[in-house]
């Protein structure tokens, strides 16, 4: 939870300095207010002037200025973070701060805070794999920095290697959970998201308008929140969730295969895929052609698979999803008694804002118990961290 947070973040040279231009954005989007750092090299990639605009806050570059000593102060500045993220971190800032030297404003800020510290490196992959550079990573993680994994990729260089710095989402992310009371610590979440694709023949398929944006939202929420979350996930072009793991499906088929391998060991399950209720009755083996003037497609039922989960529930807390078009709650309280589950999450996809493929979500939560919570329309990451609340009082009371 960023919102109303101090960060610092501590930029070092590297041509990922680009990079964490986009991360100081969604940083301050959250509602954070940032501070940033610059070592003398970050300033012949990117000026100070481009994290003052966007920070709203002046950038700090120098240890002994007469100004910003004045105004800030390299100590007070550590001292009063939430959370210190360095990115990109270069091979010799993380060597600096492990050997414990402090010779400029960035390091000296680092050594000084007692905020919890988020390192992401990004180096050419050999300078990654230096035994030395390695030796200094685990120095900084058994001190108690949480360091983040490079990606693999093409490196600015031209190699192809790890040590590319992980996208911004991802490093936000990291932050945010790192913020996060972990009120689902030893939750096992299985999450569904996106939609099924029914295949008619080769290339065509039956599907419906879900984008996968309120399982992924449900999914990071839960793994932020210290759940270890598998999300069994229709086709969607949304990015693998920071510390969720994914098993990627197509059909409703094989949706209900994943979801019933992995339903033994889970403690939560939260339906919020749109299944395709049928499926064609038969799947061309060829592509189909294109002959009589009208052509007739005959359709069979799916299995519904959260109520085949709600009739082999032991202590599962069970949530489900409604996305209806009209009588929102008596088809809702309807799916919620009839597949068995704890509490469904009911949604009008014609109103405003609401529904499939947009950033918000106006939705009520409808309990077994009779209770109802209705919510405000807000952004999907805010409504699964509500349902999150709610998940969480339900596996608890269950646990006792
Ligand atoms: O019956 P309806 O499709 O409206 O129910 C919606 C809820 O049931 C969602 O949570 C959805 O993921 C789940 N569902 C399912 N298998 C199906 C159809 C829906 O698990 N075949």
């Amino acid at each position: 939870m960023l919102e109303n947070k101090t960060v610092i973040l501590g930029v070092s040279g590297g041509i990922a300095v680009y990079k964490a231009v986009e991360l100081l954005r969604l940083l301050t989007k959250a509602g954070a207010t940032v501070h940033v750092v610059m070592s003398k090299n970050a300033q012949e990639f990117v000026t100070p002037l481009t994290f003052q605009t966007l920070s709203g806050n002046p950038v700090h570059t120098e240890l002994f200025n007469l100004y910003q000593e004045q105004e800030i102060g390299h100590i007070s500045l550590a001292d009063r973070a939430d959370l210190f993220i360095l990115a990109p971190a270069t091979a010799n800032l993380i060597g600096k701060i492990a050997n414990g030297l402090a010779d400029d404003l960035l390091s000296t800020s680092v050594m000084a805070t007692k905020a919890p510290v988020l390192v992401v490196p990004a180096m050419n992959s050999n300078m990654y794999e230096n035994p030395l550079y390695q030796q200094n990573e685990k120095k900084l993680a058994e001190a108690g920095y949480q360091v983040m994994e490079p990606a693999t990729g093409e490196l600015a260089c031209g190699w192809l290697g790890k040590g590319k710095l992980p996208e911004p989402e991802l490093i936000f992310a990291a932050a945010d959970a790192m913020l996060t009371a972990k009120d689902l610590s030893g939750c096992r979440v299985l999450v569904t998201a996106g939609p099924t694709r029914e295949e008619l023949d080769p290339i065509r398929y039956l599907t419906n308008y879900s984008s996968g944006k309120m399982g992924y939202a449900v999914a990071a929420a839960a793994a932020a929140r210290g759940a270890s979350v598998t999300l069994v996930s229709g086709p969607t072009s949304l990015q693998t969730p920071y510390g969720v793991e994914v098993v990627p499906v197509r059909s409703a088929e094989q949706m209900r295969a994943a979801v019933l391998e992995c339903f033994a060991e889970s403690d939560v399950v939260i339906k919020a895929a749109a299944v395709a209720d049928y499926r064609p009755a038969r799947r061309g083996e060829n592509k189909i052609k294109k002959t009589a003037d009208e052509m007739t497609i005959e359709l069979e039922k799916n299995p519904d698979i959260l109520s085949e989960l709600g009739t082999r529930k032991q202590e599962q807390v069970l949530v489900g999803f409604a996305a209806e078009t009209e009588s929102l709650l008596v088809h809702a309280t309807e799916k919620l008694q009839k597949k068995g589950l704890d509490m469904i999450v009911a949604n009008d996809v014609t109103a405003e804002g609401a529904g499939f493929d947009v950033d918000t979500n106006l939705v009520r939560f409808l309990f077994a118990d009779g209770k109802v919570e209705e919510l405000d329309l807000m952004r999907k990451e805010q409504v699964a961290n509500r349902l999150l609340d709610q998940v969480a009082e339900l596996w608890q009371a269950k646990r006792q």
